[in-house]
């Protein structure tokens, strides 16, 4: 690994003010990358609070377990933190996808949880390691695999997909106009040899931008690959669902997304109770759901934009559960 800053949080203490953290409660972070949201948790939490932080990235838990060792934290069985005394609350790092959170939280027995944050997509470590593939200013492997032992890379979708099947997901996760053309040119080109590196991608995708755009569309590009090498649509509607089944009453949910389909998911499930944003009203006109929305949409400020570009893009929702479901 080289070395650079993991990952800088974005709107760290709005997110964390958002969870309205009870000292002895449960926590989830299911987007743990750097750590920066954990720890700003566990800073809040008493002895008898507990915090379980997901990555299904393994640099991001290697990461976060040295770098709280060095500060002296042990994790007893490699994954949780040993409470010393009894001033630190328990934490610990469960390496998986945060689509399986129900199955998790059975195994830890663990019934309800207080709050759920999820900071979605990927870290700046994932840009700035070369060799994962998920930058298009490096030449590279085309992997962009968030777990690196699991399924398809995205040298295997961009070798295997239909035309129809690239168009789609460059129109629909990349939103880019020329989706169709692009997945021409790719199906083109892989009949002479596969496109196995980001360098020759961009090579042969770069022609087919505008010059003025092409940093933006080439970001797109990767952005699309990426969304479906990791499944993260599909992972982000299971998690959402069983997040909303784990929350307490009073309890909260957070998620700073950074694209819209997210952001539609997110927006629907915290008003009407369900992914698809269907909206069922009781005998009193009022929308019944077991979730309900806590303020507005928020965005990072001026000055957090100008310090972290990536907090650009991000936005904010809170919801509470209002009621058993
Ligand atoms: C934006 S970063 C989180 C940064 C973190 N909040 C911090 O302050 O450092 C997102 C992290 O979530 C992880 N991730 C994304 N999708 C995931 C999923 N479906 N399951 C588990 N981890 C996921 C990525 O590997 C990445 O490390």
């Amino acid at each position: 690994m080289e070395s650079h800053v993991y990952h800088i949080p974005v709107m760290l203490f709005p997110s964390v003010d958002g969870l309205n953290i009870k000292q002895s409660g449960t926590y989830v972070d299911v987007t743990l990358g750097g750590g920066g949201h954990s720890r700003e948790i566990l800073r809040r939490l008493g002895p008898q609070g507990r915090l379980f932080s997901f990555d299904q990235d393994q640099d991001a838990l290697k990461q976060v377990q040295s770098d709280s060792e060095r500060s002296g934290i042990t994790f007893c069985d490699g994954r949780t933190a040993a409470s010393e005394g009894t001033t630190a609350p328990q934490w610990t790092l469960v390496q998986s996808n945060f689509r399986y959170l129900k199955n998790w939280m059975r195994y830890y027995d663990i019934d309800h949880i207080d709050g759920l944050l999820a900071d979605l997509g990927v870290s700046s470590h994932h840009f700035d390691e070369a060799s994962r593939g998920f930058s298009f200013r490096n030449d590279a492997p085309l992997d962009m695999r968030m777990n690196q032992r699991s399924g398809q890379s995205a040298a295997d979708v961009v070798n295997s997909y239909s035309a129809e099947q690239l168009t789609s997901l460059f129109r629909v996760f990349g939103e880019l106009r020329q989706a169709h053309r692009l997945a021409e040119l790719i199906v083109k080109a892989r009949k002479q040899h596969d496109i196995q590196t980001t360098g020759e991608l961009v090579s042969l995708l770069s022609p087919a931008l505008a010059p003025a755009a092409q940093k933006k569309d080439l970001a797109r590009i990767f952005q699309a690959l990426r969304i479906e090498v990791n499944h993260e649509m599909d992972a982000l509607r299971e998690m959402l669902e069983a997040a909303t089944e784990l929350l307490a009453p009073g309890g909260r949910l957070v998620v700073l997304s950074y694209h819209s389909l997210e952001d539609r998911m997110v927006k629907n499930l915290m008003r009407s109770g369900n992914i698809q944003g269907d909206i069922h009203q009781n005998i009193y006109g009022h929308i019944d759901s077991t979730l309900k929305p806590v303020g507005k949409a928020q965005n990072a400020t001026p000055e957090e934009q100008e310090a972290n570009p990536r907090s650009r893009s991000v936005t904010m929702r809170v919801a509470e559960k209002t009621e058993e479901s």
